[in-house]
């Protein structure tokens, strides 16, 4: 059960209202058949909305980039699982590199949101990924590890086909140069058995996503490696042309 496979747009805090629409529109009147994908949109907060409005009816679904795990409350400039749900969102993102090393989100914080979007209903990707330093080091699979057992503790069975986990070496995110085939599937295969492990009874574990310099000319040989279930997509999602040559390439692999 976890052949369909996934594609994620993250456009990060780029973009405008024109541009977003414009990309939006764009990427609608292009992507004419996906019915065997996820194709899941990205933009910042403010636009979430008018994401939501434009792909209404179609098969693209909607992703925020960050949520907090209270319900409602006194918490000034965070926004909830309801919130998102009432603009139209399906899904959640948690965990980016950029957040942990920018924002100081915690695994901890992490679990929260995973544990609070799960519960009302939300679909979570949880990013997970090693540093070059910790590359170098050989602790690529502790610092993994560390991430999906602290990211996913308390995580109940009924909740793992709602969650995908996107591994991104963070050195390589907005480098132009994936990480080497050979190292994507070896950390795929042991995020796979460490879910495997952690779920011993499941037969629906979370899908598997890279990203990282991920576009259309070298995700052929990513999404063809086992484990690899999808793609989380930055600056080649915001090229409508490249960012539907991708969808295309994922769909005809599958
Ligand atoms: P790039 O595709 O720009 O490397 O970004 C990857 C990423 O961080 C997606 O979440």
């Amino acid at each position: 059960m976890k052949s369909r496979k996934i594609i994620f747009a993250n456009w990060k805090m780029n973009l405008d209202s024109r541009g977003i629409s414009n990309l939006v529109q764009d990427i609608l009147s292009e992507m004419k058949n996906f019915d065997n994908l996820d194709v899941i949109l990205s933009p910042p907060f403010p636009y979430l909305k008018l994401v939501s409005d434009l792909i209404r009816g179609s098969k693209l679904s909607l992703s925020s980039q960050n949520v907090f795990y209270e319900d409602v409350g006194s918490y000034t400039g965070e926004v909830s699982t309801n919130m998102l749900k009432d603009v139209g969102c399906d899904w959640v993102m948690m965990g980016h590199s950029e957040r942990r090393q920018h924002l100081l989100e915690t695994n901890e914080m992490i679990n929260k949101k995973i544990l609070a979007s799960t519960h009302n209903g939300l679909n979570a990707i949880l990013c997970v990924g090693e540093s070059f330093d910790e590359r170098r080091h050989n602790k690529t699979f502790v610092r993994i590890s560390d991430q999906l057992k602290r990211g996913l503790r308390d995580v109940k069975y009924d909740a793992l086909p709602c969650i995908v986990i996107g591994y991104e070496p963070i050195w390589v995110i907005g480098s132009g140069e994936p990480a080497r085939l050979k190292d994507i599937q070896e950390v795929h295969n042991f995020i796979s058995n460490e879910l495997d492990s952690m779920f011993p009874d499941s037969t629906n574990l979370p899908r598997i996503v890279y990203g990282g310099s991920v576009n259309n000319l070298n995700i052929n040989s990513i999404i063809s490696l086992k484990n690899v279930d999808g793609v989380l997509v930055g600056n080649a999602s915001m090229d409508c042309e490249v960012f539907c040559d991708i969808v295309l390439k994922v769909g005809d692999s599958t």
